[in-house]
């Protein structure tokens, strides 16, 4: 497998470095303050194709590959992870789970509005007692003809605040196991349906995360997603594509406190030189370069084996387990090498490294991406 990229690839990563250059570094560390984002800039990235990168174009998006999708992710979470968990929320859970699964009718209401950045989505999976346990959901959707009937709280919501349209999944028949789960499509005016709290979080700060409250939401049939009983596959299945752009995501917060610790420790000086002259530092650089390095093969491998119709279960969550890892790690030492001035906000290392936490644990923890590989191992 050959990760060569196209001229075209190449073109859309430049754009997408420039826009966040120009665009989102320039209020980042006051966003992350504010804890918000404002809606121009979501607008901005959709102009930019980036909220319907994978879409396709015959529903306005910009018809390009996973490869293209985790190289965008990348340059953008270098600078700002709060809006690279919005595009990746909106382009692999909304806009690929009902562009793979959803009704003709579904794709031609929702799909040109979100792939434009017009309207944002939110997926609708974790509650208070479901996180990893995914199957366990006590929120319900109760078959009553030509309706659902919702009632239920899903927490940690992404978008949740912003979103117009939200994925839920819910329980419609608890004796059925898994297979009586459904994935519905909820619009914000419905009612019975609340917004609930917004969380204050260690990182991506800038993302709006909620509690959603639905108190006998009713949902149209047509709204609901795939056959009856599709919903716990849906999720998994559209999860799978999720985890390479949060892998991505990792990878390029990783990447960005990398290339913030190079210029760093060849300005700074220490002892007479400049840090990067000492070998404490340059062994570290060296690391990093060696992880991140690996880390992006295996985030291309897993778009890759997406984009050619391979099954990419397994190579998403690798990709998503080591590149989180690295993040983690290597935003830690990027503060370390950065000294006192690493724990200061202006120098940007300290908020990627709270930012990177967050990629150990949405779309699945690590230990839930461990579950999924160590089954597909044990099976061969
Ligand atoms: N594709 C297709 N089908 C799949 C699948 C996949 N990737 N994974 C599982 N399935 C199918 C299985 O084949 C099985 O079907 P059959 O019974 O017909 O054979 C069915 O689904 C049940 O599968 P399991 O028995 O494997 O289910 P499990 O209860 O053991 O759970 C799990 C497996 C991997 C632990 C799963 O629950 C999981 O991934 N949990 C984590 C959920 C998660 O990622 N939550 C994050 C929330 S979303 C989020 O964070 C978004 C955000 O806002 C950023």
């Amino acid at each position: 497998m050959h990760f060569n990229l196209s001229d075209e690839q190449i073109m859309v990563r430049e754009a997408a470095r420039e826009f966040a250059q120009t665009e989102l570094l320039p209020g980042v560390i006051a966003r992350d303050e504010a804890q918000e984002f404002p809606d121009n800039l979501v607008k901005k990235m959709g102009a930019l194709g980036f909220m319907g990168i994978m879409v396709s174009p015959k529903y306005g998006g910009s018809g390009m590959d996973t490869l293209t999708y985790a190289l965008i992710m990348e340059e953008l979470s270098k600078v700002d992870a709060s809006a690279s968990v919005m595009v990746s929320v909106n382009n692999s859970l909304v806009c690929y789970g009902l562009e793979a699964y959803g009704s003709d009718s579904q794709k031609e209401k929702y799909l040109p509005k979100l792939a434009a950045g017009e309207w944002i989505g939110a997926f609708c999976l974790s509650e208070p007692e479901a996180g990893s346990d995914a199957t366990s959901q006590s929120t319900t959707a109760i078959d009553k003809g030509d309706y659902y009937l919702l009632n239920g709280t899903k927490n940690w919501i992404t978008n949740g605040g912003r979103a117009q349209i939200y994925l839920v999944v819910a329980q419609t028949d608890r004796n059925k196991g898994h297979k009586g789960i459904n994935a519905f499509i909820l619009e914000r005016d419905m009612p019975g349906f609340e917004v609930g709290p917004k969380e204050n979080k260690l990182g991506i700060r800038g993302s709006d995360t909620h509690t959603l409250q639905f108190n006998d939401v009713k949902i149209p049939k047509e709204n609901r997603i795939g056959e009856d009983g599709f919903g716990f596959k849906f999720a998994m299945k559209t999860l799978s594509g999720g985890r390479i752009g949060i892998a991505a995501q990792a990878l390029g917060i990783a990447a960005g406190a990398y290339e913030l610790s190079l210029k760093y420790s060849k300005e700074r000086k220490a002892f007479g030189t400049e840090i990067s002259n000492h070998q404490a530092i340059a062994f570290k650089l060296a690391e990093m370069a060696t992880d991140i390095e690996a880390a992006r093969l295996l985030v291309y491998k897993a778009a890759r084996d997406k984009d050619i119709g391979n099954k990419y279960d397994t190579s998403s969550a690798m990709a998503k387990l080591y590149a989180s890892k690295v993040a983690m790690q290597h935003t830690v030492e990027a503060v370390q090498i950065h000294g006192g001035n690493g724990f200061v906000k202006d120098y940007h290392v300290e908020r990627l490294m709270r930012d990177a936490k967050i990629t150990q644990i949405y779309e699945g923890t690590s230990e839930i991406q461990k579950i999924v590989i160590s089954r597909a191992v044990l099976k061969d």
